[in-house]
């Protein structure tokens, strides 16, 4: 009988497309799906270290996993990711687990063949984690389960060094993917039939910065939004202090591209900002909103906010608030400031009281979803285009997403996944819509 992988992924969408790499590795091992965990011979985790919470979750999960494996002492228990690429952490792990198989870091998955056929042959525990990142490796093809979405890496890693962040720590610095590569793969995933392609990287602006690809992110998206066919392009994440009009030109030019941004501000006052090293004012965020509502006005902002960073005021968190407002984003994600070691931010005098930093992001959701929901309430009655990605078997319908990333739900009698539906709204409940097909 064929052995069986399950992948447990936590964090960002780059960590979810790396883990369908992951998953390619494990078939060409030989391994197939496990239907569930239970069943699998081998379960790899995906770990992610951006916030406290996402490390504590990993640390469950795997101690979760120690009768499993008393149970079942063949099963290969491999951890990777970021977490397992931060210093001090593997010893941690080590120590805390002693029943994982296997070790490998963020920058070296694709050894991870390699590490399962060596772990098999000698038994003991293997680890295997790199310090820096080597050339990017072209040759995993993604196993992919998201159709009809896909998603293409143009960056790895991050050079801007935020003061809170841990991400350049553990991805490295940033590099950029060969043109020819990228444009490879869309036109293949197009010939396929997927329907929406979304380039990512920690900052897709400085796509081609170092001058190693003859291009920039502006030409990219033009060069992806020239290949023929039927599909939507999204890219993320832009960042306010390099996000330049020549991208809005570019989205001009092509209906393709969705008028949504994915534009971190993360504080709207420039004294955090600076703390942050964001390198751009709340003067500046603003008047690239402006730039690029006067040339595409129907355009959507979608933003994160980080509260409670260190020596955030009232008056600092107010000003976030009143930028929340006038942008009026369309939805954002939000986060209570969690210290990373090795950061400079973890290092810093006056650390916001836990009751405070509580306090403001409870009033900051309220904020953020009394605006989403407004927005919905706007859907009613209009058409909208949806793409259709799956079947929600509890409600019954199918579901998909504007190109605003807003979800909408509709009946239909026929299979429409992967394809584009007209939906007239007729409920909006909350950051959710319904609707009827019209042709
Ligand atoms: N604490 C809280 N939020 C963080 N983010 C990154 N690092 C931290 C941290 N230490 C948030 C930022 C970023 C998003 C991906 O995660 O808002 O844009
Ligand atoms: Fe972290 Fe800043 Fe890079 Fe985003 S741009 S990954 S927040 S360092």
């Amino acid at each position: 009988m064929q052995e069986k992988y399950h992948i447990v992924t936590y964090g960002c969408q780059m960590n979810v497309h790396e883990s369908e790499k992951i998953a390619s590795i494990l078939r060409r091992v030989g391994y197939e799906q496990a239907p569930t965990i239970e069943n699998a011979d081998i379960i790899v985790f995906n770990t992610c270290c951006i916030r406290e919470n996402a490390e504590n979750h990993a640390f469950g999960n795997i101690g979760a996993l120690k009768k499993m494996k008393k149970r079942n002492p063949r099963l290969i228990i491999a951890v990777g990711g970021c977490m397992t690429q931060e210093k001090g952490k593997t010893e941690i792990l080590k120590k805390k687990f002693p029943f994982i198989d296997i070790m490998f870091g963020a920058l070296n998955f694709e050894e991870l063949e390699t590490l399962i056929v060596r772990k098999k042959q000698e038994k003991k525990r293997v680890i295997e984690i790199r310090e820096a990142a080597g050339e990017i490796v072209e040759s995993v093809e993604p196993y992919r389960t998201s159709y009809p979405n896909a998603w293409v890496n143009i960056t790895y890693g991050c050079n801007n060094f935020c003061s809170y962040c841990i991400v350049p720590y553990v991805r490295g610095r940033e590099r950029s993917r060969k043109p020819e590569y990228i444009l490879a793969e869309v036109r293949s995933l197009v010939e396929q039939g997927y329907k929406e392609i979304t380039l990512l990287g920690q900052n897709v602006n400085s796509y081609g910065a170092d001058g190693s690809t003859g291009m920039s992110f502006a030409e990219l998206l033009d060069a992806v939004a020239s290949i023929e066919g039927n599909f939507r392009v999204r890219f993320m994440t832009s960042h306010p202090k390099d996000f330049t009009e020549d991208v809005v030109r570019v989205m001009e030019k092509h209906r393709k591209i969705c008028r949504l941004v994915h534009l971190p501000v993360q504080s709207g006052s420039n004294e955090i900002l600076r703390e942050m090293n964001r390198r751009y004012t709340r003067e500046k965020y603003l008047g690239e909103i402006e730039m690029l509502r006067s040339r595409l006005p129907e355009a959507e902002v979608t933003t994160d906010i980080i509260v409670g960073f260190p020596r955030e005021t009232e008056e600092d968190y107010l000003q976030t608030e009143a930028l929340v407002k006038e942008v009026d984003f369309a939805s954002a994600f939000t986060f209570v400031y969690s210290p990373r070691q090795g950061t400079r931010a973890a290092t810093m005098e006056n650390q916001v009281p836990e009751d405070v930093q509580k306090d403001r992001i409870m009033r900051l959701v309220a904020l953020v979803n009394a605006l989403t929901r407004k927005k919905s309430e706007k859907y009613l009655g209009k058409t909208v285009e949806i793409l259709c990605e799956d079947y929600d078997e509890k409600k019954g319908l199918y579901l998909g997403r504007d190109e605003f990333g807003r979800m909408g739900y509709f009946q239909s009698e026929t299979d429409k996944i992967g394809e584009f539906v007209r939906l007239k709204i007729t409920k909006a409940n909350g950051i959710s819509l319904y609707g009827e097909i019209v042709e």
